[in-house]
C-alpha cells in the first residue's frame, strides 16, 4: 500500500503515548512461554513481529489467553510443533528464539525449524549459530541464513567473546544459557540493550557479573510473572523526530521506555540542537521510563561518535531523515550494522533521500547527509518498517506532497502510526 504525506500546515500537538515496547514484548512472551505457571503481560505490543514470536511460542505448547489488552501465558513445559514456526520479519524472534530452543530439556532429540520472509531470510544468522555450536547446539541453515532447523541437544556453557555489539545474539546466548550445564559468559565489544539481562531475574533466574561480561548460570528453573511492557523510545521517535521538524510543535509523550542502552537518539537529537525536556523518575518491569517534552527548534547537522551507534541502532533511518532537514552536514560512521537490518539502510536511505533531492554521500559503514531542501516525490520503504516511517516523518517538511510505496511494512512494529500522527495534526493518507 501507498502513503500519501502532505507538508505540514500547522505545528504538532499534543498528548502521545507510544505503543509497549517491541524487544521487551518479545523477551516477555519468550520467557512466559518458558517460564512454569502463569505470566501475565501488559502493555505487549501488538504488532506483526511480536504476535509471530507469541505464536511460535503458543505452537510450542504454552497456553495463551488475551482480554482487555493483558496477555496472560501458561508456560514451562514444550513440545516440538508439527510444522515450521514462522517469525515473519522479525530478527529478534528468529535469533533469541533459536537460543531459548538449541538446548531446550522438552525438546531434546527432536526436531524444530525456523522460518521467516524474504527479507529475514537474507539477514546473517551465522552470528549466533556459531557460538551456539560452540556450546554443543546443532543447527543447520541455508549457508548461514534462515530456514534453521534445530535439533536441541545438550549444551555446555562457554565464554563467548562477540565481535559486534550485538542485543540479539547476547540474548540468544544467555536463554540458551538457562539450559545448559555450567556458567554462560558473554562479553561485547559495545553496549548493547540489556533487556534480557532485566528481564531473567524477574522470571527467577540468576545472573551475575561475568568480570568482564555478563554471565548466567545454567540449568535454571523459570518461573512465570507479571511483566509491564514500558512504551517503545523507537516508535516514539518518529513523532519527536516531527515534533522536532514542525515548526511551533508541542508535544508530551508519556510512559516512554528510557533505559540508557536504548537512549542514544535523545544524545544525538540533542547534540543536533533539539528542545527535549525529560522527566524521568518512573519504572515499568525493571525499566526507567518517563515523559519527554519536544519543542521545535533549528536541527543542525553533527558528527555522531561511533560509540553512540548500538544504543541509536534501530533510530538510524530516522536521525539520517532529521539530517536531511537540519541546517549542515551530518556524518554518520561505525554504523555497517546497519546493512544488516530490515534492508540494507544505509544503501536504502541514502537512494530514497536522494530521490527527495537530498545531497548525500554514502560510506561504507554510514553516511554525509547535507540537510537542504526536500522536494516532494515519491519513494519506497524496500520492507522496512522504520525506512517507511523516518520517509513519512521528513515528508511533513517537504516542499510538497510524498509518496511512499510499500509502506504498510509499518505493520511489523506500530501499526498505530498512521493514526497516531493524525492524531497529533499530520495529513496522512493510504491510498
Ligand atoms: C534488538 C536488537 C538490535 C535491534 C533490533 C532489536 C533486540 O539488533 O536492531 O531491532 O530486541 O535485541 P542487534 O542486536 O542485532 O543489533
Amino acid at each position: 500500500m501507498r502513503l500519501v504525506i502532505n507538508p505540514a500546515e500547522r505545528a504538532l500537538r499534543g498528548v502521545y503515548r507510544p505503543p509497549g515496547d517491541k524487544s521487551i514484548s518479545h523477551r516477555a512472551a519468550i520467557l512466559g512461554g518458558l517460564a512454569a505457571g502463569e505470566t501475565e503481560i501488559h502493555g505487549f505490543l501488538d504488532s506483526a513481529d511480536t504476535r509471530a514470536t507469541l505464536s511460535a511460542m503458543q505452537q510450542l505448547g504454552a497456553r495463551i489467553d488475551e482480554s482487555n489488552g493483558i496477555i496472560r501465558m501458561q508456560g514451562g513445559s514444550l513440545c516440538a510443533p508439527s510444522e515450521a514456526l514462522d517469525l515473519g520479519n522479525s530478527g529478534t524472534g528468529m535469533r533469541l528464539l533459536a537460543g531459548a530452543l538449541a538446548g531446550h530439556p522438552d525438546l531434546i532429540g527432536q526436531r524444530v525449524t525456523l522460518t521467516g520472509d524474504e527479507s529475514l531470510s537474507r539477514r546473517p544468522m551465522a552470528r549466533i549459530i556459531e557460538p551456539l555450536a560452540h556450546m554443543g547446539a546443532r543447527i543447520t541453515s541455508d549457508d548461514g541464513h534462515a530456514p534453521l532447523a534445530i535439533k536441541p541437544s545438550n549444551l555446555s556453557g562457554k565464554r563467548h567473546a562477540l565481535s559486534v555489539a550485538s542485543a540479539q545474539v547476547k540474548s540468544a546466548l544467555l536463554l540458551a544459557g538457562v539450559f545448559a550445564e555450567g556458567d554462560t559468559v558473554v562479553l561485547e565489544p559495545g553496549v548493547s540493550r540489556d533487556h534480557t539481562e532485566r528481564m531473567l531475574p524477574a522470571f527467577g533466574a540468576i545472573l551475575h557479573d561475568g568480570e568482564p561480561g555478563v554471565a548466567i548460570r545454567g540449568r535454571q528453573e523459570l518461573t512465570g510473572t507479571r511483566i509491564e511492557v514500558p512504551g517503545d523510545l523507537s516508535s516514539a521517535a518518529f513523532v519527536l523526530g516531527a515534533g522536532l521538524l514542525v515548526g511551533d510543535s508541542e508535544i508530551e509523550l508519556e510512559g516512554v521506555g528510557l533505559n540508557p542502552t536504548r537512549s542514544g537518539v535523545i544524545d544525538i537529537v540533542r547534540a543536533m540542537g533539539a528542545g527535549l525536556r525529560i522527566d524521568g523518575d518512573q519504572t515499568a518491569g525493571g525499566e526507567p521510563t518517563g515523559r519527554l517534552r519536544v519543542d521545535a527548534g533549528v536541527l543542525h547537522g553533527v558528527d555522531i561518535a561511533p560509540d553512540l551507534v548500538p544504543l541509536a541502532i534501530d533510530e538510524f533511518p530516522l536521525i539520517m531523515a532529521l539530517a536531511a532537514a537540519a541546517e549542515g552536514r551530518t556524518r554518520i560512521r561505525g554504523a555497517s550494522e546497519l546493512r544488516v537490518k530490515e534492508s540494507d539502510r544505509i544503501a536504502v536511505m541514502c537512494r530514497e533521500l536522494a530521490r527527495l533531492g537530498v545531497e548525500v554521500e554514502e560510506l561504507d559503514d554510514g553516511a554525509v547527509i547535507t540537510g537542504g531542501r526536500i522536494c516532494a516525490g515519491e519513494v519506497d520503504s524496500h520492507g522496512d518498517h522504520r525506512v517507511a516511517m523516518s520517509l513519512a516523518v521528513l515528508a511533513l517538511v517537504a516542499e510538497g506532497p510524498v509518496v511512499i510505496d510499500n509502506a504498510d511494512w509499518i505493520r511489523t512494529s506500530y501499526p498505530g502510526f498512521v493514526d497516531d500522527m493524525r492524531g497529533l495534526g499530520a495529513e496522512l493518507e493510504w491510498k
